[in-house]
């Protein structure tokens, strides 16, 4: 079956394409690479062996959307693509909305006038309340406290909305947890542009010597250490949950988590890093970031039930193939 993956050069996009070819399925990408290089699609095709069809173009390009839908019996389609930084998305709310949205919607038009009406979406733990209880289940109280936030669970609102107008629309929404980790062949990971806004970017390039310290924000959190406590999740888990929920579409606008149910803390973290990559990785407390929870990780008892899906890495496997990814490829794909 040949899979429209938006947004495939990045992080979690170019780990399930190498699951989506692994698993035998045909893979065009659309990628402006405005937050990934091309070179992650070269990998990805070094790990299956496979070629990507790769477009550079934007999602809210409907010109563009309709030559490749022209080009290709895309099937399904699986929506990684939009900006995610959720700082910068206070800063620049405009092109978080006009990214994320309004890029969706031209994407949907453009599914459903060549008869596409399976997606796969990306969303966000971060659609969560913030003052729901852990463990979050889908249907714990939602509410978005930053732009980014706001534009999953406005896109959220959407897809429901249009597949309850229109039943042959199937889809998954996905609410996934902290993705870490890289592809265990280290050719593949997560290289963000600047400075890491996530912990484990940020723990990685201290312990290569990128950055001199980390920032830990807050220890005086109602936690067991004091540090905030998150649902790490490994990203070539995450992929294969997108490769089950595409094999178990069933009918409508549908949500599960994507979580292992576990949490650990920053200096949980920050103690594996330290023992897996030998590295000192200093750290310095800091004031607690603001918008961020003492706690969150997720009830994934639905996406068992649904998808037939369950994480099956732990915590030191993700640091274990986060740091072969980083210190085979210091620079990131500008190595
Ligand atoms: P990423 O930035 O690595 O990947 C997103 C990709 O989309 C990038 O390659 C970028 O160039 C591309 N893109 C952005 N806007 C585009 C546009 N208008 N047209 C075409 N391409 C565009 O991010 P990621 O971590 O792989 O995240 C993938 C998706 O998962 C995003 O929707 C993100 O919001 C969501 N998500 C990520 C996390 C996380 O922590 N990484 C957590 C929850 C949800
Ligand atoms: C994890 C923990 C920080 C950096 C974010 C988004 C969320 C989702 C996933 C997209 C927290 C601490 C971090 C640092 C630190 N993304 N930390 N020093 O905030 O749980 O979730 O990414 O949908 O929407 O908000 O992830 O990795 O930024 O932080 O101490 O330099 O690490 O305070 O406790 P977060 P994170």
């Amino acid at each position: 079956m040949t899979v429209l993956v938006t947004g495939g050069a990045g992080f979690i996009g170019s780990h399930t394409i190498v699951e989506l070819q692994l698993a035998g399925h045909q893979v065009v990408v659309v990628d402006n690479l405005c937050n990934s290089q091309a070179e992650s699609l070269k990998r990805v095709q070094q790990i299956t062996g496979q070629a990507v069809a790769f477009y550079q173009a934007d999602i809210c390009d409907k010109a563009a959307l309709t030559r490749i839908f022209g080009e290709h019996q895309i099937l399904q389609v699986i929506h990684f693509a939009g900006l995610k930084a959720v700082g910068e998305s206070s800063q620049i709310p405009l092109s978080y909305y006009q990214n994320n949205i309004a890029g969706t919607l031209t994407l949907l038009e453009v599914m459903a006038a060549h008869g596409v009406f399976d997606l796969v979406f990306s969303s966000s733990a971060t659609v969560y309340s913030p003052e729901a209880k852990v463990p979050l289940t889908e249907s714990s109280p939602l509410a978005a406290i930053n732009p980014y936030g706001r534009t999953k669970l406005m896109l959220e609102q959407v897809l429901a909305d249009l597949a309850a107008s229109d039943n042959r629309w199937r889809i998954w929404l996905l609410r996934y947890f902290n993705p870490i980790g890289a592809h265990p062949s280290g050719l593949i990971g997560e290289d963000p542009n600047g400075i890491p806004n996530n912990l484990v970017p940020y723990v990685a390039r201290v312990a290569i010597g990128r950055l001199p310290e980390l920032p830990v924000f807050g220890d005086d959190y109602p936690t067991p250490d004091g540090t905030g406590v998150r649902d790490y999740i490994h990203v070539v888990d995450l992929a294969r949950g997108h490769l089950k929920a595409m094999e178990n579409m069933g009918s409508g606008c549908q949500v599960v988590n994507l979580g292992t149910g576990q949490g650990y803390s920053v200096m949980d973290v920050v103690k594996a890093y330290r023992e897996v990559s030998g590295a000192e990785i200093n750290v310095a407390i800091k004031p607690r970031r603001a918008g961020d929870l003492a706690t969150c990780y997720a009830d994934p008892a639905k996406a068992a039930e649904y998808i037939g899906w369950r994480a099956e890495f732990d915590l030191r496997t993700m640091v274990e193939d986060s740091w072969r990814w980083t210190e085979q490829n210091p620079a990131g794909y500008g190595s």
